[in-house]
Parts: structure tokens; C-alpha cells; sequence
């Protein structure tokens, strides 16, 4: 088994450049009396989006300003998502569109990186077909950026690092965290599940976590910072610590991370079943902190397909944690992960996932079209099913979790909950947003002051995207 290798990376060199990058842009814009401008977008899971706020931390210390638009950027970049065809698609489409941009602006780098180039067959197309991208690098490449970007500004050619990992964790990087209410914590990177649909192990490596003082030290520091709403990520929570020197489980973690002083609240993604504990379970209903919401995909309700799929689960052992936390903490509200159209997956099936859906009424699910991906054991599986069946089953899908989820938002009329004001909201000028502890939308009548801090909310009325409210000084119902 591999372990956790801190700081294998040369943080001093990595600074180095990050400084050389500046000093280049500094003296080639001096002239024009312009800043560098970066377009940077990140897809995919919160992983992918937390990677992104190293990245964006490494692109403003290099120079640069964040720019809306790729037409007025000098620096491109895409941090890209693997997961579905759809996503890597959009990417190819977004690519070919900066031909043109980048004949307009020869000067320009374009920069491909995240899970989607960790592949050997998506290298090869880009090499081949995309000879104006300039930067390409895996997700265990990150800390290369300004290396590579260093590289290629001074004439050398294209850079590519798709490096496989050897169970790395790099502390100490930048970060730029979008907003000041929220953010996100990684607390592990990697997987070791094999689901057979999926290709995060093949590009994100093995399971590795960090280090308990180094995730409390950060949590600390963001709760200095104002920030109240904390997620903590990882492909697999729940089995964070084991490969650790000296192990501990993700619930000594929370509870750790629950005793830090301070009014902000605690979430976790994402969590596999299989390693769902009642200890888990039992922590957040002891801790006010840990919002009462778990998102606990279960990817299909029937047990042919759970284990064609490897999910080491059964139908039954799911609703049993399920009623296990509803028994525990009944204001719980769960979300989930379905994939619809597996291979081999029948009607009879699909029957069993939407008679598993009435039983644990989700709040929301994401739900999913099965994707082929290249290197999964999945990719092997015979597949019957025509796509109009897939689709018919899907819709069906949507169409039942609309009418619970619907229901449930409508239970919350009369109630009055506890609401992170996160800005000002989109349904009339005197509104402001934010979120409940299970994640729900709340619009809701308040001053702006409001922004930042945590109010009670009457609920007054409920759309099929948010709920409605006010602003009221009692004390929340649970
Ligand atoms: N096809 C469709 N959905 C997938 N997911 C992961 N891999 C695939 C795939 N090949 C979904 C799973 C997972 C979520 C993040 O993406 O439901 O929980
Ligand atoms: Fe993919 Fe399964 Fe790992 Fe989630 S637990 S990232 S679905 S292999």
C-alpha cells in the first residue's frame, strides 16, 4: 500500500518561478502600461474546483488579473473534468473556438490541465489535432505550472507533464478561494474504489490524505477569516486517515475540526456508503456544527447493478444506514448520486433505484446518463439497452424526484430555519440568498448588512429551485 509523501516538490524552486513569471510579464507589459489578463475556468467535481483555486492563487501571484472573457486573455486555461463524455466534449468545443483568438493574439498561452489530460488517448488528440495549445498538464502536475508556463513564455516549445503520481500530497501552495462566506478544505485526494464506471482512480491516483494538523491549522485560519461554511472534500471521506502514519477516521477528524471556536458550520463530501459508519452518523448528530445533511450517492437501487458496478454495497445495507440516521437525527436530509442505463441494467432495474428513491425521499439528486470511459472495466460490459429506452428511464427519474422533491421543499412552509446569507438573491431587489443547513435555496426579504452572517428564516412560500422567506428574530425550529 502506498503512503502520504509530503512536499516532495521543491515549494522554494516552485516560488522561484512563480517570481520569474512576474518579473517576465512585468517587463514585457511595463510598456504597454497593461496587466496581464488570465481566463481561467474550472469544471467538474468541488476537487476540481478547490485545484482551481491553487491554480487562480498561482496565476495572481505570477501577475495576472482574472479576466471574463478568453477574447481579452493572454493566458487560457481550462482545468478540466473526465468524468462524463458531455464534459470532455464541451472541453474539445471550448479549445477549438481559441484558434481564431489566439491568431488575433499570437502572444497568447493556452493552457489544457485537470483530469481530462491525465489520459494518454485525450495527449495524443491534443498533440495531434490542437497544435495551439501550448500547456498540458495532468492533475498531478499542478505544482508544474510555473515551470512550464516560465518555459514556454521564453520560446521553448509546447510543455507537456502528465506524470503519474506516487501518492503525493503537496502542502503550501497558494490558494485564491472565490467569495469570503464559503469554501472548500481538501482533506484527501485520490480514490481507491474501482467503481467500474468510473475513471477518477485512473486519473487521480491512489487514496492519500493529509495530514490532520495541516487540514486543523487551515480550518482555523478560515474561521479567522470570516469564512462560515466550510466543505470538506475528498472522493471518499469516509475512509480518510487510514494510510496515515498514525490513523484516525474522518469522524475523529470532524470532531476535531467541530472543536474549533467560532459560529461557522461543517459539510463533507462525498461519502461512499460502504464505508458510511453509525460512529459517523452518531458524530453529526452530537455536533451543532456538522450540518445535518449527508450526500450519499447510491448510484442504483438494485443489487445486480450495485455489484456490476462495484459498489461493495447492497439495497439493503443502504436503507438500513439511511433509517439508521433518520432514527438518529429526524430533521436529516439526504442527496444522492444515480446513474441511469448501466450496462445491463433492465427495466426491472430501474424499478428497483425509483422504489428506492420513494423510500429515502431525497431533497435533490444528480442524476446521471451512464458514460463510456476509456480504461474502466465498465467500458467491457454488453450493453442492450437502446438510448430511448436510457432516456425514457431517466426522464421517469427526474419526474419523481420533481414531485419529492417539490413535496419536501413545500413541508418547509410555516418553518422557520437557519440560513447562511451568502448575497443578494434573484428574486426581487430586497431579497438576499444563501443556503439551509441540507443545502436548500433560500430566497428571503433582509438587509444587505445580513451578508456573511448566519439569520433565521421564516419560510413563507416555495418555488421548484429555492425556497422563499423572511428574515425573523426567533429561534429556528430544528
Ligand atoms: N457515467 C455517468 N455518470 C458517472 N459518474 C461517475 N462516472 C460516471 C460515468 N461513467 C457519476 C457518479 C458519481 C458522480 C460524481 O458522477 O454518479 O457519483
Ligand atoms: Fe469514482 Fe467510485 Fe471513487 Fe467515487 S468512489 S470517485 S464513483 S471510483
Amino acid at each position: 500500500m502506498e503512503t502520504s509523501r509530503k512536499n516532495t516538490v521543491d515549494l522554494e524552486e516552485f516560488y522561484a518561478y512563480i517570481e520569474h513569471v512576474r518579473s517576465y510579464n512585468d517587463a514585457v507589459f511595463e510598456a504597454t502600461a497593461k496587466t496581464p489578463k488570465a481566463y481561467a475556468r474550472h469544471y467538474g467535481c468541488q476537487q476540481n474546483v478547490s485545484d482551481g483555486e491553487k491554480i487562480n492563487g498561482m496565476l495572481l501571484h505570477m501577475g495576472y488579473v482574472l479576466c471574463e472573457s478568453p477574447e481579452d486573455a493572454d493566458l487560457v486555461l481550462y482545468n478540466t473534468c473526465a468524468v462524463r463524455e458531455n464534459a470532455e466534449d464541451r472541453i474539445f468545443g471550448n479549445v477549438g473556438a481559441l484558434k481564431h483568438a489566439k491568431s488575433q493574439n499570437p502572444r497568447m498561452v493556452v493552457c489544457l490541465c485537470g483530469c481530462m489530460v491525465q489520459q494518454e488517448h485525450i495527449v495524443e488528440k491534443i498533440k495531434k489535432s490542437y497544435p495551439y495549445v501550448d500547456l498540458l498538464f495532468g492533475t498531478h502536475a499542478v505544482k508544474s505550472f510555473p515551470k512550464m508556463l516560465y518555459s514556454r513564455l521564453n520560446g521553448e516549445s509546447r510543455q507537456f507533464d502528465i506524470t503519474e503520481l506516487k501518492g503525493e500530497i503537496i502542502e503550501g501552495l497558494p490558494v485564491f478561494r472565490d467569495g469570503a462566506v464559503k469554501a472548500f478544505l481538501p482533506v484527501m485526494y485520490g480514490c481507491d474504489n474501482f467503481c467500474t464506471y468510473c475513471v477518477v482512480p485512473l486519473v487521480r491516483g491512489r487514496e492519500r490524505s493529509r495530514d490532520p494538523a495541516d487540514i486543523l491549522n487551515e480550518a482555523k485560519a478560515l474561521v479567522d477569516n470570516g469564512y462560515k461554511d466550510i466543505t470538506l472534500l475528498g472522493q471518499n471521506v469516509n475512509s480518510y486517515g487510514k494510510n496515515l502514519p498514525e490513523p484516525i477516521n474522518f469522524s475523529s477528524l470532524l470532531k476535531k475540526i467541530a472543536g474549533i471556536d467560532g459560529d461557522f458550520r461543517i459539510r463533507f463530501m462525498t461519502s461512499h456508503p460502504k464505508d458510511c459508519t453509525r460512529e459517523l452518523i452518531d458524530t453529526i448528530a452530537a455536533y451543532d456544527k456538522i450540518c445535518k445533511h449527508i450526500h450519499l450517492p447510491v448510484q442504483s437501487g438494485s443489487d445486480r447493478i450495485l455489484a456490476a458496478m462495484n459498489r461493495r454495497y447492497t439495497r439493503a445495507d443502504y436503507l438500513a444506514l439511511i433509517d439508521y440516521a433518520k432514527e438518529k437525527i429526524p430533521e436529516i436530509s439526504f442527496t444522492s448520486d444515480i446513474i441511469v442505463g448501466f450496462p445491463g441494467e433492465t427495466d426491472e432495474d430501474f424499478e428497483d433505484t425509483l422504489s428506492l428513491v420513494c423510500k429515502v425521499r431525497y431533497l435533490s439528486l444528480f442524476t446521471f446518463l451512464y458514460s463510456k470511459r476509456v480504461g474502466t472495466k465498465a467500458a467491457e460490459m454488453d450493453d442492450n439497452a437502446t438510448s430511448e429506452e436510457k432516456s425514457r428511464r431517466f426522464q421517469k427519474l427526474l419526474d419523481l424526484q420533481q414531485e419529492i422533491g417539490s413535496a419536501k421543499y413545500a413541508e418547509l412552509i410555516g418553518k422557520n430555519i437557519r440560513v447562511l446569507a451568502e448575497g443578494t438573491g434573484k428574486t426581487g431587489d430586497e431579497y438576499l440568498t444563501g443556503r439551509s443547513e441540507a443545502g436548500v435555496i433560500v430566497d428571503f426579504i433582509g438587509p444587505k448588512e445580513k451578508i456573511g452572517e448566519f439569520v433565521n428564516v421564516s419560510i413563507t412560500g416555495a418555488l421548484n429551485w429555492a425556497v422563499l422567506g423572511e428574515i425573523n428574530n426567533e429561534s429556528r425550529d430544528k
